[in-house]
């Protein structure tokens, strides 16, 4: 049987005392490790995802950990493609905990392709989930509650700085989530929503990410590119989150944090072969009568 996983934080305790949070896709990976800081530190979690059976599953082995008298957790089925289901996961936790000051929306997924092999389906479905799914959880938190009280939000996106070659379908639906950040801090500032994202670089190791891609290599294949020359952890992603959920970063909005050891600055991990295939564009030249020298003037320079 595995240790039990100690679950601690840098912040002080109880700092989401009496706090209320969603945390989609937060019964595995990066979303479970920020539910597991925020159980730490008082808030009370309602996590949602599709996959029923496993998110029970997390969602007892959470409540186990439970260490906080404040901290609640509770799980609802949800797919963020359904409209319908949105709404529902915003009035239910609203419901049960009677507020709603905290949205992360960290539920996504991708599959690894070149963009020629990409069928419309497959592209739809993964705009669908992060880049639409992503904007209902907002509006409703919005509509349902935080237009009238407030609140924070914290999207988590993805290292597309250079384009996501391929993952072009996540790199367009990250941009935009990117984009509709800072739109949306804009848009409801006045309302005292804050809203920020997170980007992990492509190196953040979870048992269930690297299950999705069926193998750990994905995540070993970027290591050389990384400056810290090592996988990043979904406890470094949390702590990020954790900043810009709390009043500490209450001055920072519509900004997104990258969370890659320097990664996007360094290096990516695409090769293009050596080709000639993208001749250079050059006037034609026309030597006669261009020459100074040779028409006798002098060039004053
Ligand atoms: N790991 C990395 O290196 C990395 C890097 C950059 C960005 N990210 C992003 O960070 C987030 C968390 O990733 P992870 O690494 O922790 O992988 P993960 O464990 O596979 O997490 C994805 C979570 O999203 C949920 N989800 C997927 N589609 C959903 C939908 N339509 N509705 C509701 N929930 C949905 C999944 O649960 P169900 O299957 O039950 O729905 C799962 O809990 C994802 O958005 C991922 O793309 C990860």
């Amino acid at each position: 049987m595995a240790a039990p996983v100690k679950i601690s934080s840098v912040f002080r305790p109880n700092l989401f005392k009496g706090k209320v949070a969603i945390v989609t896709g937060g019964g595995t990976g990066i979303g479970k490790a920020i539910t597991q800081e925020l159980l730490f530190l008082g808030c009370k979690v309602m996590i949602a995802s599709r996959k029923l059976d496993r998110l029970s599953k997390s969602a007892e082995i959470l409540r186990s950990q439970i260490t906080n008298n404040s901290a609640k957790l509770e799980h609802m089925q949800c797919n963020i493609r359904q409209e319908d289901q949105v709404k529902e996961l915003i009035s239910t936790t609203v419901s049960k905990f009677d507020k709603l000051d905290f949205l992360v929306n960290n539920g996504g997924g991708q599959f690894p392709s070149v963009a020629e092999d990409i069928k419309l389906k497959g592209w739809n479905a993964v705009i669908e989930t992060n880049l639409t799914g992503t904007f209902l959880c907002c509006r409703e938190a919005y509509n349902q509650w935080m237009g009238e009280h407030g609140g924070v939000i914290v999207n988590i996106i993805a290292d597309m700085w250079k384009g996501f070659p391929m993952m072009s379908h996540t790199g367009a639906a990250r941009a935009a989530v990117d984009n509709l950040t800072k739109s949306l801090a804009i848009e409801w500032a006045s309302h005292g929503v804050r809203i920020n994202s997170v980007a992990p670089g492509s190196s953040i190791y979870s048992d269930t990410a690297a299950a999705n891609y069926g193998s750990q290599d994905i995540f070993n294949m970027n290591i050389p590119g990384v400056p810290a020359k090592r996988l990043g952890t979904v406890e470094e992603v949390s702590a990020a989150v954790c900043f810009l959920l709390s009043p500490a970063a209450s001055f920072i909005s519509g900004e997104t944090v990258k969370v890659d050891a320097g990664a996007s600055l360094y290096s990516t991990i695409w090769k293009i072969p050596d080709h000639n295939k993208i001749p250079a564009y050059k006037w034609e030249t026309d030597n006669a009568g261009c020459n100074d020298e040779e028409d006798g003037t002098k060039s004053k320079l």
